[in-house]
């Protein structure tokens, strides 16, 4: 566990450093992918090139799951699932929040995980079972937070489809809760929620490089990490908080469940 914790943080460190010296300006080339307004920027690219060329360096025959070149197979029971830049659209404008997100999963399940946040010199990690840090400092989510009063984190994703129920999610919740953030990379949101910076995340529509790292650092700082109705999280639908606001949240969220469209 150790091992692959100090590999992913390198590899992490080593991404965000060659992005921190390479940082684009608006008048760079971009590619669009799913929407005109979901894009990737070449260094989005040049990032999981460099993180799954160390990766295999060290761990020749795992499996990698990355935002931008899918899934490579291996017989290996170890995948990687990267998002080589998560918050694509900040990084373009110049904002500060985008990070390097690195998952390591054995078997199906998430064992390790680190969110590189460049700009903000922050380094997240989290080892399963064993706890989650910002630097060398625990971290551990606001707890007894009430609905009225939780500053809440959402993310939207790019299609106009997505957005349009999105919306409609945003307006069940807004009245209900303290305030909205919307701050643009998921990977960061739970990890703002893993240190107290926010109380709650919710997702309807996010994929699984978002969320496989940061989720990590999320739980092992006391959150619990779901889907709407017992459903475990996947990209329908993302809930975080402390026991006890989770329940709040998903009663609001629980009649808007995705599942219910199909
Ligand atoms: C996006 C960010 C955003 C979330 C979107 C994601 P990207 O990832 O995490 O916060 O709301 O659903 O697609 O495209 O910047 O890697």
């Amino acid at each position: 566990m150790t091992d692959f914790l100090r590999l992913a943080e390198d590899i992490a460190r080593e991404a965000g450093d060659m992005l921190l010296a390479k940082r684009p300006t608006m008048s760079e080339e971009v590619e669009t992918k799913s929407s005109p307004t979901d894009v990737v920027t070449a260094l989005d690219t040049a990032s999981e090139a460099l993180i799954r060329e160390r990766v295999l360096a060290a761990r020749p025959g795992d499996r990698i799951l990355g935002e931008e070149g899918g899934e490579q197979p291996g017989e290996s029971d170890v995948r990687w699932i990267v998002d080589p830049i998560d918050g694509t659209v900040n990084f373009l404008y110049g904002l500060p929040d985008w990070a390097v997100s690195i998952a390591v999963e054995v078997n199906g399940r998430v064992v390790a995980g680190v969110v590189n946040v460049p700009v903000r010199g922050e380094l997240y990690s989290a080892a399963l079972g064993e706890g989650a840090w910002l630097g060398g400092e625990r971290l551990r989510c606001n707890t007894g937070v009430p609905l009225a009063q939780a500053l809440v984190a959402t993310g939207f994703g790019y299609s106009v489809a997505k957005r349009t129920v999105q919306g409609q999610v945003v307006a069940a919740v807004l009245p209900r809760v303290r305030d909205i953030r919307r701050g643009g990379s998921c990977a960061i949101d739970l990890c703002s929620l893993a240190a107290g910076r926010v109380d709650a995340y919710y997702e309807r529509g996010i994929n699984a490089w978002d969320f496989a790292a940061a989720g990590l650092v999320a739980t092992e700082s006391g959150a619990r990490l779901a889907g709407l109705n017992g459903r475990p999280v996947s990209p329908d639908f993302a809930l975080c908080a402390a026991p006890g606001l989770f329940e709040e949240l998903h009663d609001v969220l629980a009649p808007l469940d995705p599942e219910r469209d199909a």
